[in-house]
């Protein structure tokens, strides 16, 4: 079964909690937290991987301490100690997401929403997707923006072949169903590809999406509070 964990970083997290988060990721996911500038990209770092141990140990039955990770060459995480267990992790402004379970390559972007000049969609997007995107009434363009985007990185996360995969020879875009409820669908260089998507906005200030290769992908996410994270730390 395919889970995705969504977990709202506070401003301030208390410095018990943190003393704790900081002991249970790897030494280099510390010292890379003590490098950062601004304490939230070191509290959005720790946090997703504080995130990620504790699901992934539950879904191997393997220790928290016991887990290690590798990358492969565009950065991608698998766990070393089961390389096809398949998950994802991506914080943004407030939130951190996991997507984990299943089979097959799954991946998952949260972005944060800020006020952009959607002239760059041109650079990023395929035609047909830009085309989509000067369809929508003006007042939904940004968030229409903010969607194509974090599909889009889902899908290249998913993939785990980063940039390397130019963001123009794959287009998402949406069927509509009833109610007005928009199904997501990939075409890569014209031909469908059997990749599934979610799409939905976190709150007022950020998007979500994810893809999953195979499987069902959830209805909605699931919400995991720093008190109950810490709670399985303890
Ligand atoms: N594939 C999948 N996941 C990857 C990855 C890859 N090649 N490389 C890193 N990741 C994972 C890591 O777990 C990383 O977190 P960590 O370093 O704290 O462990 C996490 O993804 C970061 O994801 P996110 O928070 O969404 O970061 P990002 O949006 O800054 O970067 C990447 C996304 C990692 C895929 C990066 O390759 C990138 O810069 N992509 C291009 C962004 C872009 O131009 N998107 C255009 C969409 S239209
Ligand atoms: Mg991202």
């Amino acid at each position: 079964m395919i889970t995705i964990q969504v977990l709202q970083v506070p401003s301030v997290v208390p410095e018990a909690y943190w003393d704790l988060f900081l002991s249970t990721v790897s030494e280099e996911r510390r010292a890379q937290a003590a490098r950062f500038v601004h304490q939230a990209d070191a509290y959005r770092s720790v946090l997703g991987e504080v995130l990620t141990r504790v699901t992934l140990s539950e879904l191997t039955e393997l220790p928290r301490t016991k887990l290690s990770f590798s990358r492969n060459a565009y950065g991608k995480p698998c766990l070393v100690q089961n390389p096809k267990m398949p998950f994802n992790v991506s914080h943004s402004g407030d939130w951190i997401a996991l997507i984990s379970g299943g089979k097959a390559e799954i991946g998952v972007d949260v972005e944060k929403i800020a006020p952009i000049d959607l002239q760059i969609a041109e650079r990023f997007f395929s035609t047909q997707e830009n085309t989509y995107l000067a369809a929508q009434p003006a007042d939904q363009q940004v968030n229409t923006f903010y969607r194509l985007w974090t599909l889009k990185e889902s899908y290249i996360k998913a993939i785990g072949m980063g940039l390397s995969m130019p963001l123009d020879s794959f287009a998402i875009l949406p069927n509509i169903l009833e109610h007005g409820e928009l199904d997501w669908s990939c075409k890569q260089d014209g031909q469908s590809v059997p990749h599934r998507f979610y799409s939905h906005p976190l709150d007022e200030h950020h998007m979500l999406a994810a893809c999953a290769v195979e499987g069902e992908l959830p209805a909605q996410p699931e919400v995991v509070t720093l008190e109950s994270l810490c709670a399985e730390l303890a």
